[in-house]
């Protein structure tokens, strides 16, 4: 087969290494890609957001199927376009990708399925946001509406900085996705991330993870796209992750078919854990980033296996062979990040890294200049093991983060350590 990933990150480095594995793959492209992708698939330029470039690209290179890393291009409708030319996708349609894209869309589908998150009222006018947030008090979240690259939340310890948070999102902080705000119940508990496949019908669990959103050790600073990740998320056990299965993601995508929007891909559900019930934080309509990356690790070449049958509406009686394993991945990340940092600056010691179905550094914002691996994005790179406990993993990666020299990279040393 050929196949072609669009996104250039860690998660679509880890996409492509698993699909690397399985012998169905003949050519494998990615666009854009980065410097570690580009040392086992070839990469491309294209506009990953523009429906008829992509199918165009497609077509000509004959192209069987394409899998969609990042959520821009799903809400631009590049599956549609790549559906209608009766080429196999994996991704949801625009309109089912509105689970992400909008976040007033995913509570109404939640609450016209019952799925349980928290209570909620939306507002298109500063002044009456503020009322109802005076009348809630706090803690309590204000979210942008629309998409805002993960950044549109801000959980409101006090009043007064409930009230900062509207008039920064309609004084255009988050551009359009702040024309109306969503103000929310702050529910208490534990996250984790639940990684269901979907065809619009059927429904396969096919892992649990927990993040790190912050950006310094203990969980402080400011969040960022994510620091870190390990699988299995041991807050998410059997009983409850078959609760968020029964009660939060079979209705939702019965619901999606029922409306003629049945939503095909991976469902990301960001779940609040409260003494055992799972409650929705938030849909994504893609896999997490860096949660992609300890997933792969642990499904490898299946991986592809598992999203063919997704994107062909065959999930009915596919099932995942688990292992009983733990992975974990450290973000090294560019110092500043998410603010302002530098870029161009060197990465040596990469070549040494054992490289096997235990150790994989996957890279993010890379760039290849002169055969030098050089930083360019903010999250540069995803040191991921594998090993039989968490704690096994966590040796491995942090050996390996050990031995990258790059002096300008900043990394968390605490991830996983909340199970220790
Ligand atoms: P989101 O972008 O919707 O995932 O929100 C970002 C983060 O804000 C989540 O991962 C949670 O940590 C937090 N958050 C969002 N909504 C709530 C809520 N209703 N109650 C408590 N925490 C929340
Ligand atoms: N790591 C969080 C996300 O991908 O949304």
């Amino acid at each position: 087969m050929n196949i072609l990933v669009l996104g250039g990150g860690g998660r679509e480095h880890s996409l492509v290494w698993a699909i690397r594995q399985n012998p169905k793959t003949d050519r494998l492209i990615c666009a854009p890609g980065n410097a570690g992708i580009a040392m086992i698939a070839e990469t491309a330029s294209l506009n990953i957001e523009d429906p008829d470039a992509v199918t165009d690209f497609a077509i000509r290179h004959s192209i069987d199927f394409v899998v969609i890393g990042p959520e821009a291009p799903l809400v631009a409708g590049v599956a549609d376009a790549l559906r209608n030319a009766g080429i196999l996708c994996f991704g949801p349609s625009a309109a089912a990708a509105r689970l992400e894209g909008s976040k007033s869309f995913m509570k109404e589908i939640a609450s016209a399925c019952g799925a349980p998150t928290a209570a909620h009222a939306r507002f298109e006018s500063a002044d009456a946001a503020k009322d109802h947030i005076r009348a809630q008090g706090a803690p309590i979240v204000v979210k942008a509406d629309g998409l805002a690259a993960g950044k549109g939340v801000i959980v409101a310890a006090t009043v007064a900085e409930a009230l900062e948070a509207v008039d920064h999102i309609f004084q255009g902080a988050f551009g359009a996705a702040g024309s109306s705000i969503l103000v929310e119940e702050f529910m208490r508990g534990e996250e984790a991330s639940f990684f269901v496949l979907t065809d619009g019908r059927d429904s396969l669990p096919i892992g649990t993870a927990r993040d790190h959103k912050r950006a310094h050790d203990g969980d402080a600073g400011p969040n960022t796209g994510g620091m870190g990740a390990y699988s299995p998320a041991p807050i998410l056990d059997e009983a409850t992750a078959a609760r968020a299965l029964e009660e939060i993601v079979k209705p939702t995508v019965e619901e999606m078919a029922r409306r003629g929007t049945p939503y095909q891909g991976v469902l990301y559900a960001g779940l609040m854990i409260e003494n055992g019930t799972p409650r929705l934080v938030e849909y994504n309509a893609r896999f997490g980033d860096p949660e992609c990356q300890v997933l792969m690790m642990r499904l490898g070449g299946q991986a592809l296996d598992l999203m063919i049958a997704c994107a062909e509406g065959r999930l009915t009686g596919a099932r995942v062979n688990w292992a009983d394993d733990h992975a974990i991945t450290v973000v090294m990340a560019s110092r500043g990040y998410p603010g302002a940092y530098g870029k161009g600056s060197v990465i040596r010691g990469l070549d040494a890294l054992p490289r096997d179905s235990f150790h994989m550094v996957f890279h993010a914002g890379t760039t290849a200049v002169d055969g030098r691996v050089t930083a360019t994005g903010g999250r540069v790179l995803n040191v991921t093991a594998r090993g039989d406990s968490l704690a096994g993993a966590r040796d491995r990666a942090y050996a390996m983060v050990d031995r990258v020299d790059w002096p300008e990279g900043h990394y968390r040393t605490d991830i996983g350590a909340r199970e220790f």
